[in-house]
């Protein structure tokens, strides 16, 4: 949530600021703002809205004594996304300048003290009191190291922070508690930001920032250290993607590319993975002796995550026995869990940054339970701090709405539970089965995106709907959910997913002539019960857009639409079906003139609870 910038180095220049801010957006995207070291001077320039509307600030251009700056992309917590409240924040002498991710809980007090010192705020924002507390260590005489870190440990909350100074050109001071910062080593300069995409366009060599640490950067390099000012040993990584993974590629929409590329992210979640002669996963990431000693699982997660935990319910239950409940992490964390010995806790997080799942993660710990990821983002939060698990390897999701990054998720939790299962007693010709099944589903995704031109023209004929009706059974329950996430956050219709069943129970009040019903229909197991469900929404003059399996005929006699997903064994349906309900969101949104990558008042990775 909010994206940081910082540069310094001889590029130096707003247009090398806000070139790399843009590929940040995704993360926030209701105001702005960059500050120049100009000299011995700070530029700031801050505005409401997007970047990428093409406010670019002339006066700030070919400053040639620039040395570096730091720039932010806002998603509002503390105060309205309007300019004043936009980054970076500047101290009383506006010498001193700070952007920051996350949020400082103790922020009222902090800045009533300051008030009393007599400082002068000029957001709403919690970000400000950073500004200040440097400045008044500095004024008592610390030197700005000291000044820095002495602010940091008064704060209570998360951050990722970078502050520059007009008095010290060439230096950036960065730290990280709970808020990821990654350090980029170029060729005399020296980058930083909240996320790698941010820096691939000139550096892959980085230092993930853990919490706790912080940085002095000059062109030149980084030293990193502990709170206490002790240096802290690093290891330069390397980005594994490169800069077209994260450009739109010919697509008009990163979401529309990342649906199209899921047979190659389907195919990248197994990769390597499959362990044809033992019918088995191989999942280098996670001890067998953990997985071995497993008596239950938990699955955390929030959004679309959420939705594959409870898909990975039915597979663990279904393929391996284990008994597996899912919960929402901020619900998980906040409830007083009761964590069995045995107890298995799975993350799921695209991004592994959301601060829900890994509070839930880091509660689970305190109360006995191991802990796995499943992320996406390789080096992230959760997925270190569980230390153990499967990177689903995606690639750099940048659509706000998750899509690849879904399939990916239920691919990695078939081979969990077929992994699981093995070791449970299922037999050898189950397992090389679903592992065959599995191997099959890249080609099978390519059939399904052929069904984009289908799912357009629904699209087009009911993008006018106020509201829609999503219904599934079993695997497709969660898709249900799914699907009608994806249609609201999008495109701002009302949609609701529910268990197809549970429709007579309230529901189908809703039922009449303009209200649609996707209906969730490609599972052959319980196919005659959805068509009971279907007849009775027809009875009551509803109308239906069907999904329905290859080659079936009856659920497509009762729909005025359907659209067919390639027929597969039923818990591998989640991965196929769920692409034409990405599509027909997508379609949908496009055809009301949204921002599809954009949406409204959502952010990509959100590190705030
Ligand atoms: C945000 C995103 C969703 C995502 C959810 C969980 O709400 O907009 O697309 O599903 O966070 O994110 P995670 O990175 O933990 O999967």
């Amino acid at each position: 949530m909010c994206g940081i910038f910082g540069y310094v180095g001889p590029h130096a220049g707003v247009e090398l600021l806000v070139e790399n801010l843009k590929r940040l957006e995704y993360r926030g995207y209701d105001s702005w703002g960059v500050c120049l070291g100009v000299g011995g001077a700070l530029e700031l320039h801050r505005r409401a809205g997007r970047l990428s509307s093409g406010d670019m600030p002339e006066q700030l251009r070919g400053a040639d004594t620039c040395w570096g700056g730091i720039a932010h992309t806002r998603w509002a917590t503390h105060g309205a996304p309007n300019q004043r409240n936009a980054h970076p924040h500047v101290d009383c002498t506006g010498r001193l300048a700070v952007v920051h991710n996350g949020i400082i809980e103790n922020h009222a007090a902090l800045r009533e003290t300051l008030k009393q010192e007599g400082h002068c705020f000029e957001s709403e924002t919690d970000t400000e009191v950073i500004a200040h507390l440097i400045e008044e260590g500095l004024r008592e005489g610390a030197d700005l190291r000291s000044a820095f870190l002495d602010a940091l440990k008064l704060l209570e909350g998360t951050y990722g922070v970078g502050v520059v100074l007009a008095d010290r050109p060439g230096l950036i001071l960065v730290a990280r508690h709970g808020s990821p910062m990654v350090i980029g080593a170029g060729r005399g300069e020296t980058l930083v930001a909240s996320d790698p995409a941010a820096l691939v366009a000139r550096t892959r060599d980085v230092v993930y920032l853990d919490d706790g640490e912080a940085a002095l950067l000059s062109a030149d390099g980084f030293e990193t250290c502990d709170l206490t000012a002790a240096p802290t040993n690093k290891v330069i990584e390397r980005i594994k993607f490169d800069l077209p993974a994260i450009e739109k590629g010919g697509y008009p929409h990163f979401m529309l590319k990342e649906i199209f590329e899921q047979p190659d992210t389907i195919r990248n979640a197994f990769r390597g993975r499959v362990l044809r002669e033992e019918g088995t996963a191989k999942l280098g990431g996670i001890e067998p002796s953990l997985l071995r000693r497993v008596r239950r699982c938990h699955i955390l997660a929030c959004g679309t995550s959420w939705h594959a935990g409870l898909v990975g319910k039915y597979l663990l239950e279904n393929l391996a026995r284990v008994p597996t409940q899912v919960s929402y992490a901020a619900e998980f964390r906040y409830a007083s869990p009761v964590i069995e010995p045995g107890t298995l806790v799975i993350a799921i997080s695209q991004s592994g940054e959301t601060a829900d799942t890994l509070a839930g993660v880091r509660e689970a710990r305190l109360r006995g339970a191991d802990a796995i990821g499943i992320c996406n983002v390789v080096g992230s939060t959760i997925a270190r701090e569980c230390g153990q698990g499967v990177y689903i390897h995606a690639g750099p999701e940048i659509g706000v709405a998750s899509t690849k990054a879904f399939t990916g998720q239920i691919v990695v939790l078939l081979l969990l539970a077929i992994h699981i299962g093995r070791m449970r007693g299922m037999p050898l010709r189950e397992a090389l089965r679903y592992l065959d099944a599995i191997e099959r589903l890249p080609q099978q995704a390519e059939q399904a995106l052929a069904c984009n031109g289908d799912v357009k023209r629904v699209a087009l004929e009911y993008a006018d709907r106020p509201n829609f009706l999503y219904i599934g059974r079993l695997y497709e329950y969660p898709l249900a959910l799914e699907g009608a996430l994806k249609l609201k956050e999008i495109s701002y219709i009302h949609a609701e997913g529910i268990p197809a069943a549970e429709l007579k129970h309230g529901p189908i009040a809703l039922v009449e002539p303009r209200m649609p019903t996707v209906v969730l229909g490609a599972q052959e197991g319980i196919l005659d019960k959805m068509l009971s469900n279907v007849q009775e929404i027809r009875a009551r003059g509803g109308s239906i857009i069907a999904l329905a399996r290859e080659g079936d005929r009856r659920l497509p006699e009762l729909a005025e639409q359907t659209i067919t997903v390639p027929a597969v064994a039923d818990p591998l349906v989640p991965v196929l079906a769920t692409i034409p309900l990405q599509l027909l969101a997508y379609h949908i949104a496009v055809e009301r003139g949204c921002d599809v990558d954009k949406p409204r008042n959502l952010a990509k990775s959100v590190t705030v609870e």
